[in-house]
């Protein structure tokens, strides 16, 4: 071994010891006849001194010639110093260096390895791995670690069994594109990579294999932000012979193991609420719920008052930002732009100040007297030194810029604490999702979840109101995963299919295999996936998954550190039968 202890080991109880460490230098500091040089590796860092007079020249030569970065090897003496640092845990102790090797001299990194660095995001990303050096990039990869260890935990515990399925597949529609593989001895074929495992998982409940689980990457070919990558890794879940609530309980189960065991939080209950509920109160299928101000609407006070926006609006629909009556004029005018942005695309705000005095003082005060705003304040359950908004328009979009505008209320009152967890589950999901463009419905969770029993009537007279038996997770905002009771006959599975707009034939090409699979013996089943990134993202407190995966795709979908995707060559083209008429940008 190159080591006897690690940089984070040695204590004041060390004292006196001979040691040998290995690692990075983070630092050197010259005095002149004194060389400090903090040495680092995972564990943590520990300082080597060099000192004229009891320290030979050559040594001392050498400790001085050291560059950053550079990874050396020194043996010495743990003494206890003069100086102690009680920042960091070997503090208390150096090591007086008897001997000095090095490893590996190195560049000049292009940016400071330390928790503090001066390199932009571009420039990490390139260095990947010299940013993952540092200890908070680090310790985020430790935090994902320790989440994977904890979730095969549990599911063990709970009697799944981990099984891996196929990467090289066919298509599973979750609705986004297929990242797709050509097929070299079956020429013009392709596989798609899984966008998840969805069918497979199914095929193992008909297999009896009862609970599946799998830690699985799953590639989308969709737009990126800030939660998505395209490809990303799933928490993947099925289980035979069980009701939602069994599987709602296994897997509250299964988030609150996650946060007492990795972050010391005792999970409060998780709540529940119905699709049609989120969307009323808050907008949103994935509500905040660490804050209140929920959305009521205004339509029956605010008409019929003179006031012709709001006259033809299909809704009117306000929240109450609690204290926030004291809004300047400059804050309300700019609150005004922010929502009508393109990104939110709102026409206008009308604002209503809840003086102290009891009076009001609004943006619409020459339509409206104190007697009408006094109910606006009432229904919003607002009281003196608070500030209504309203915004007012076609139904859909209106509520989607409210949400928008109640979330940024959240954060500019500060009610969006990163420590506070407020878990929820959001049932009885709509089956169907009409799309415009396409002008035909879409299975707004995916074709294999079943609807309700109880209005697959529906299904012929009013799609778009029949429910499925589905269900997310949602956590402070974010949507964390996602599953539902599965279809599991044949018919059933072939009609969701005709509603969905497939011929037979398309059906039979796609998915007969699953459908046969179902005339073997299949049992009811249902699941979930949970989006892995997503759920040590929101452990870290981060808006970003970025972080939280090795090495990530920027947002254009590209790995800037090894440049991929790149061309390939002619030859390899010709073997997998491809033509390719685009000029790629150099
Ligand atoms: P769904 O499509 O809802 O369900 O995905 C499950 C969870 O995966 C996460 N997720 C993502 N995370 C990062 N980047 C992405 N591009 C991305 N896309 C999705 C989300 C989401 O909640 N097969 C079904 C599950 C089931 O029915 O059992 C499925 O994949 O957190």
């Amino acid at each position: 071994m190159l080591r006897t202890h690690t940089c984070g080991e040695l204590r004041i109880e060390n004292t006196g010891q001979e040691v040998s460490l290995a690692g990075w230098v983070q630092r050197v500091r010259n005095k002149g006849g004194l060389i400090w040089v903090d040495l680092r590796d995972r564990y943590g860092v520990t300082q080597l001194i060099f000192e004229e007079g009891s320290t030979d020249n050559s040594l001392l030569e050498k400790a001085a010639s050291l560059g950053r970065e550079f990874v050396v090897q020194a043996q010495g003496k743990v003494l206890e110093r003069t100086s102690k640092n009680d920042k960091i845990p070997t503090g208390d102790i150096e090591i007086k260096v008897e001997s000095l090797e090095v490893l590996n001299p190195a560049k000049v990194p292009p940016f400071i390895i330390e928790d503090e660095t001066d390199g932009g995001d571009d420039l990490r990303m390139k260095y990947r791995y010299l940013d993952l050096r540092r200890n908070n990039v680090r310790q985020k990869l430790q935090l994902r670690h320790r989440m994977m260890q904890e979730t095969r935990k549990y599911m063990d515990a709970q009697d799944f069994i981990e099984v891996e399925t196929p990467v090289l597949i066919k298509s599973t529609p979750e609705g986004a594109r297929d990242f797709v593989v050509p097929s070299r001895v079956n020429p013009g074929e392709f596989y798609a990579l899984p966008q998840s495992p969805q069918t497979f998982k199914q095929l193992l409940m008909v297999s009896g294999f009862d609970r599946y689980f799998q830690i699985v990457k799953c590639f989308r070919d969709e737009d990126l932000r800030a939660d998505r990558q395209p490809e990303f890794t799933q928490i993947d879940c099925e289980m035979s012979f069980v009701s939602q609530e069994d599987i709602l309980h296994t897997f509250e189960g299964l988030v609150k193991h996650l946060f007492r065991e990795v972050k010391g939080i005792e999970l409060e209950e998780v709540k529940r609420m119905t699709y049609a509920d989120a969307m009323r109160l808050y907008g949103n299928d994935k509500p905040d719920l660490r804050f209140d101000m929920r959305f009521a609407e205004l339509n029956d006070l605010a008409q019929g008052k003179g006031f012709a926006i709001f006259d033809q609006a299909e809704l009117i629909v306000g929240i109450c930002a609690k204290g926030a009556g004291e809004y300047t004029r400059k804050q309300l005018d700019e609150l005004t732009n922010w929502v009508k942005r393109p990104q939110i695309g709102a026409k206008g705000l009308v604002y209503v100040k809840c003086n102290a005095d009891g009076t009001f003082k609004s943006s619409v005060d020459k339509f409206y007297s104190n007697e009408d705003l006094k109910e606006w304040a009432e229904k919003l359950g607002a009281v003196p030194g608070d500030l209504l908004l309203v915004l007012s328009g076609e139904e859909k979009s209106t509520r989607k810029q409210m949400s928008e505008l109640r979330l940024k209320m959240g954060e500019e009152l500060g009610l969006r604490d990163r420590s506070v967890f407020k878990p929820l589950w959001v049932v009885d999901f709509p089956l169907l999702e009409w799309d415009e463009e396409t002008q035909r419905f879409h299975a707004m969770h995916h074709p294999f979840t079943s609807p309700k029993k109880e209005d697959i009537p529906l299904l012929e007279t009013d799609p778009g109101a029949v429910r499925a038996n589905a269900y997310d997770l949602v956590v402070n905002g974010v949507e964390l995963g996602g599953g539902s009771i599965r279809i599991h006959d044949r018919l059933t599975q072939q009609l969701m299919f005709k509603h969905l707009g497939f011929t037979d034939e398309e059906a039979q090409k796609q998915f007969g295999f699953l459908m046969e699979a179902f005339e073997y013996g299949a049992p009811p089943h249902g699941g979930i996936a949970f989006g892995f990134d997503r759920l040590c993202a929101i452990f870290g407190g981060s808006d970003s998954i970025r972080d939280y995966i090795a090495f990530p795709k920027n947002n254009s979908g590209r790995d800037v550190m090894i440049d991929s995707p790149s061309t390939i060559a002619e030859e390899q083209l010709k073997e997998l039968s491809i033509k390719v008429d685009i000029v790629p940008k150099v």
